[in-house]
């Protein structure tokens, strides 16, 4: 496995824009698991599965989806669905379907697969404690929910989407109940994640932060 910075957190804690910013400054790719999670959902609505489908009807319809993370664009079957998965829908059944165990099964091994090819900034629900346990640096971002609503109301409106303070708030409550509670793979702190508390810093801020603690902890590591 090459290097691998991890981050976790709940929706709207900034990862994505801090993870992109961290990319660019250390030449790696950044891996946003979460769109991988939200393409696969589409392709499993698309194929007529619901959230009431048997681990085996949902392990059949996988065979025919495939997902892939290139250039900061998501594949579905060779097409580009990197806007269709931003919607409140795409949300809600990625956030469904992702406590399914055939569909983190499937994407394990694509996400591991990633960080043999190049030095990743992963960003997910469980990239420090699940899919990446030896990544070089983990952090765990949060940030209030009031915080995190303001900025996925921003980033649902400046994408086209209908955007709904209080739909918003009940989503991402919602979300973060689910993600954390499910059995397979639940967001949590890893021990060993440095955690930052966003609401109120600026993205430059707290891209300053990680980049600090990175480099503070790659002096600390044997040549
Ligand atoms: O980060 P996001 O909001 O785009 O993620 C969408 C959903 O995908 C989220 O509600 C939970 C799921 N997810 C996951 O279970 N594991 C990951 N590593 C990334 C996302």
């Amino acid at each position: 496995m090459k290097n691998v910075i991890a981050i976790d957190g709940p929706s709207g804690a900034g990862k994505s824009t801090v993870a992109k910013l961290l990319s660019k400054e250390l030449g790696f790719d950044y891996l946003d698991t979460g769109a991988l999670y939200r393409a696969v959902a589409l392709g499993l609505t698309k194929g007529g599965i619901d959230e009431n489908a048997s681990d085996d009807g949902i392990a059949a319809a996988l065979e025919d989806i495939r997902v892939e993370f290139r250039d900061n664009r998501v594949l579905l079957n060779g097409t580009d669905v990197s806007h269709d998965i931003r919607s409140p829908e795409a949300s809600h059944f990625a956030s469904v379907f992702s406590a399914r165990r055939p569909v983190r099964a499937y994407l394990l091994g694509i996400q591991r697969d990633a960080a043999m090819h190049a030095d990743l900034v992963a960003e997910g629900r469980d990239m420090t404690t699940v899919v990446f346990p030896e990544a070089c640096a983990k952090f765990y971002l949060d940030a209030s929910v009031g915080e995190r609503t303001r900025r996925r109301t921003l980033e649902l409106s400046s994408r086209g989407f209908e955007a709904d303070e209080d739909r918003i708030r009940l989503d991402i409550t919602e979300r973060d109940i689910r993600d954390s509670r499910r059995a397979l793979a639940p967001l949590r702190k890893a021990d060993d994640a440095h955690f930052i508390d966003s609401t109120g810093l600026a993205v430059e801020e707290v891209f300053e932060k990680i980049i600090g603690i990175i480099r503070e902890d790659a002096k600390d590591r044997p040549e």
